[in-house]
């Protein structure tokens, strides 16, 4: 097929190269963002994304014959789905591949902060361990964990969570028929409640900043707040303040609101342990990641529907 005839498929970043791209420049010219012009946007039929780049409303009028969006993530919070769906453009994300991964991370995490495991790290390389035994620190031992969202890979986690025997409670926007933890209507109240919260809701703007100050008076001085959803589910100044002044002991963050920028404020914090966004990055997951991607664009071309759409 010459490329003239075949539809295009813009890339919105580096797709993994040997998945999505191997596998799609037969079909589709591929079309990096950087060099959409007038001279091929009419072509692009499809979308594969990948990194922060917003496909928003004024980037989908530029492609008058767009018809996917399949988003690499199972978080689609940088394409503008509402405005997709207006469009008729459908969209697609790559859950499920990536549950047990994220709630794996999540564990990990959870434990380094709670059991200072970084810092252990940081006092032996800097060789204070000869000069003094490491200060004792907190535990998990009948601490209580509220999960903020409890979708897929919130029942992960809380499915880890029992071996550990510690009691788990949930806030989501309705209590879910399937899940027997209590569910708390009102986060606030839940954050009274727990020990550790752990926030794996979507992003986007209708959870941005939901963990904001008054959250996290009511987790209090010797509440955690872990987070493996999106930087923007919580207010980052109020975080940094309350980190600084200790209204919570401690915080284990994989995402950030500007990452890969993290406030320098952060750095400085011994109470705090940071990670570059990695609970899906192990190399079968973001390979499985990039195959859904694929295959929902394959399916969708094939006459066979989108394997993943995301509902709006
Ligand atoms: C996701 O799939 O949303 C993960 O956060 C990786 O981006």
């Amino acid at each position: 097929m010459t490329d003239a005839a075949r539809p295009a498929l813009l890339l919105t970043g580096p797709v993994m190269e040997e998945v999505v791209e191997r596998q799609l420049s037969g079909p589709f010219t591929l079309v990096p963002l950087d060099a959409l012009d007038e001279s091929n946007a009419g072509a692009v039929e499809a979308i594969a994304t990948r990194g922060k780049t917003k496909v928003d409303d004024a980037l989908m009028a530029r492609l008058p014959n767009l018809k996917i969006v399949s988003n690499f993530g199972v978080g689609y919070d940088t394409v503008d789905a509402a405005a997709a769906a207006k469009r008729g453009v459908i969209v697609t994300n790559t859950p499920d591949v990536l549950n047990e991964e994220v709630a794996d991370l999540t564990l990990g995490l959870l434990l380094a902060t709670v059991r200072q495991l970084p810092q252990g790290d940081r006092f032996v390389r800097s060789g204070q361990w000869t000069k003094g035994a490491y200060p004792l620190g907190p535990t998990l031992r009948d601490r209580t964990v509220g999960i903020l969202g409890m979708g897929r890979i919130g029942k992960a986690i809380a499915r880890r969570l029992e071996a550990f025997a510690v009691p788990v409670v949930y806030h989501s926007r309705r209590p879910q028929a399937d899940v027997a933890y209590r569910h708390y209507p009102d986060l606030v109240e839940m954050a009274r409640a727990v020990d550790i919260l752990v926030a794996i809701i979507p992003g986007g703007p209708a959870t941005k900043h939901i963990v904001n100050k008054d959250v996290l008076e009511a987790l209090g001085p010797n509440g955690i707040f872990i987070n493996v959803a999106r930087g923007t589910v919580v207010d980052e100044a109020a975080l940094l303040a309350a980190l600084q002044s200790r209204t919570i002991l401690a915080a284990g963050l994989d995402v950030f609101e500007d990452e890969p920028n993290v406030p320098e404020a952060f750095f400085g914090l011994e109470n705090t342990v940071l990670l570059p966004h990695v609970g899906s990055s192990t190399h079968h997951t973001r390979t499985a990641m990039g195959q859904l991607v694929v295959d929902n664009i394959l399916a969708f071309f094939d006459g066979k529907g989108p394997l993943t759409p995301v509902a709006e």
